[in-house]
């Protein structure tokens, strides 16, 4: 079947939520090929999924023998992988997280996050941040700001309050005892990669413990070693009170998960879901784990390879998660580098945003940097 023939095909029968240019149909490593043969450097790997790059032998092995020894079994039973896959992510994200609850995306994960917090405050008011995103189900979607593709299903719950990023004064005005949680986003990604200094996180943290409302950093985007450390809000030294994930955590096998400190769980019925966390998702992302803490150290220092190359561009990086800001041309930069063998995207504002496999080469990061700066120059 031709790309004009899939079209036709898709155009008919698929709902046409989402604007789509080409095909892909194979992927090793941080290289994808499209179905004319074509092949390039991934620098949307799934929007932040694909951190172990394309088909990771190791994550390909684990999937392909859990498939044969259990796929499914039902949370009515103690899940292989689980309760290890719970342990390793406790451990390794540290900042006094306590315990995990699975989820399949990470929309879910907040939905999770939601309903802990109105639990544990009983409180139903959120506050959360202009230009965030956290997700499409009706909560979730309720603590995401962006109008056009929130406003379409108002009235939502639970009602939030939105104040600008990195704006604390307003934040003060915001947040109450009425508030269960604040959302917020280390980077915002879906906004074009905003980095606010890490004061703004200790001001979130303090006003929360002020008020009893619960700090939910929603690190769907920059979790699992995306900006150099397992979680981005590490480096602004700050515990939240929960955590959500998804994205990166399984290499493209769907999950999410929410993590929380101690004193906040679910208790029997309170949440729950027939796939989450089940064997599949577990095997995947333990491999996803065993591949990202060993090239974890190499983050930061490829991201630094890109802010030099790009510099000329005033690039906002954080490790592997990269924005540059193009305005109006973003859309045609964004199809000359495919041209050329490079796939990058553009969120919002005419920002362009690189989020490469954490594998990329430092070849391939040379190959990307001197197509873009091409296509920028151009
Ligand atoms: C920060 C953030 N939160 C939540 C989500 C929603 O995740 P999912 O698409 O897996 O539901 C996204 C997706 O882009 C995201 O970037």
């Amino acid at each position: 079947m031709t790309e004009t023939d899939y079209r036709a095909l898709d155009a008919r029968y698929y709902m046409p939520a989402f604007g789509r240019e080409r095909m892909l149909v194979k992927g090793e490593g941080s290289r994808v090929w499209d179905d004319q043969g074509n092949e390039f450097i991934d620098c949307v790997a799934g929007i932040a999924v694909c951190s172990t790059g394309h088909c990771h032998p190791h994550v390909v092995e684990a999937i392909c023998r859990q498939a044969k020894e259990l796929i499914h079994c039902s949370n009515l039973y103690y899940v292989p992988g689980q309760a290890e896959l719970a342990q390793r992510l406790v451990e390794a994200l540290g900042l006094g997280l306590h315990k995990a609850f699975f989820s399949n995306s990470g929309a879910e994960a907040n939905e999770g996050a939601i309903k802990l917090a109105r639990l544990a405050t009983g409180r139903d008011r959120f506050v959360a941040f202009e230009h965030g995103f956290h997700g499409r189900t009706m909560a979730s979607l309720a603590v995401t700001h962006k109008p056009a593709i929130r406003e379409p299903f108002l009235p939502l719950e639970p009602r939030c309050d939105f104040v600008g990023y990195g704006d604390l004064e307003a934040l003060k005005g915001a947040v109450t005892r009425s508030t269960a949680g604040v959302f917020v986003e280390p980077i915002q990604g879906e906004a074009g990669v905003i980095i606010p200094p890490n004061e703004f996180f200790r001001g979130v943290r303090d006003l929360c413990d002020d008020t009893g409302a619960l700090m939910i950093v929603d690190e769907v985007q920059t979790g699992m070693g995306r900006t150099g450390t397992w979680l981005a809000i590490e480096q602004a030294e700050v515990a939240p009170d929960i955590v959500s994930l998804a994205k990166g955590i399984a290499s493209g096998f769907p999950m999410g998960a929410i993590l929380a400190r101690e004193g906040l769980e679910f208790t029997r019925s309170q949440h729950g879901s027939t796939f989450a966390g089940g064997p599949l998702a577990c095997a995947a992302a333990h491999a996803t784990m065993d591949v990202i803490g060993e090239v974890l150290p190499l983050v930061a220092p490829k991201g630094e390879r890109f802010r030099a190359a790009l510099a000329a561009h005033s690039p906002r990086v954080r490790g592997l998660m990269i924005g540059l800001p193009v305005g109006e041309a973003c859309a045609a930069v964004a199809a000359a580098c495919a041209a050329e063998g490079v796939l990058v995207n553009c969120a919002a504002d005419g920002n362009l945003r690189l989020v490469p496999p954490l594998v990329i080469t430092d070849d391939e990061i040379d190959r990307v940097c001197d197509v873009l700066n091409r296509a920028l120059a151009g």
